[in-house]
């Protein structure tokens, strides 16, 4: 701009930078949004759990490599199914950004509902979207009288704000076991019992109990 000095230049450009939101940061106590991944394109919940271990993945291929196939096979499964597993998995927005996914087992209801896969991307961990996603599947479990969650995660370091996130929301350790993967890894069983005294709505993509 003619006439500016360079100082007065670089002062508004850092007043600018400041001024943008940083897309990576949620707001704090942003509620989650959660849609069915079945309207979405084939490969969306596999690249979020790509991404969501590619650190694991790249620091021991040799034991974390195989769980892509996985990856995508849930995938394909997921959409294939969306009247069965494709309606217990959701995809989580903050706004209009996909930050991560969770998905759940009903199939032992009403004893048992079962964490299955769940993620938040990297660039927007540590901001309480895990512990929602987590919230969101226990709000399901009561939803439909399941009175005992369980999940399992690896005792792996990669997984310890896993671990601390299912304590945090009420789960309690039960047992560990040799990972099949490999098994100088432990496996690390929770569960919770849940109180189903005040059940809340059953959510769009909620499955329905049997009658
Ligand atoms: C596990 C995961 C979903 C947590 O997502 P997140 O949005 O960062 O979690 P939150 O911000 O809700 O934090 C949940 C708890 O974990 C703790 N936590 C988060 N990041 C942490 C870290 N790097 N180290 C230690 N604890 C951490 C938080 O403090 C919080 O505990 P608190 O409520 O006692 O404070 C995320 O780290 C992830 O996707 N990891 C890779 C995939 C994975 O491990 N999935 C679980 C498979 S079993």
């Amino acid at each position: 701009m003619r006439g500016q000095t360079a100082s007065n230049q670089r002062v508004q450009v850092t007043a600018r930078k400041l001024a943008e939101p940083d897309p990576r940061r949620c707001p704090r106590h942003m509620k989650l949004n959660f849609t069915s991944p079945c309207d979405q394109k084939a490969g969306v919940l596999a690249s979020l759990l790509k991404r969501s271990y590619a650190n694991l993945v790249e620091s021991d291929p040799e034991h974390w490599g195989p769980e892509m196939p996985k990856w995508e096979e849930f995938d394909r499964e997921v959409l294939a199914n969306p009247e069965t597993i494709g309606n217990c998995v959701f995809l989580s927005w903050s706004g209009n950004q996909l930050v991560g996914l969770g998905s759940y087992d009903p199939r032992q209801r009403p004893a048992i509902g079962i964490v299955g896969h769940n993620c938040v991307l990297p660039e927007f961990r540590g901001q309480g979207l895990g512990r929602q996603q987590i919230q969101e599947v226990l709000r399901r479990f009561r939803a439909i009288r399941i009175r005992k969650a369980k999940v399992t995660t690896n005792a792996h370091p990669f997984f310890r704000p896993a671990q601390r996130m299912y304590i945090s929301c009420g789960f309690r350790e039960t047992g560990r076991r040799p990972w099949e993967g490999d098994p100088s890894q432990d496996m690390i069983e929770y569960d919770m019992e849940l109180d189903n005294n005040t059940p809340e709505p059953i959510g769009t993509n909620a499955p329905q109990p049997q009658r």
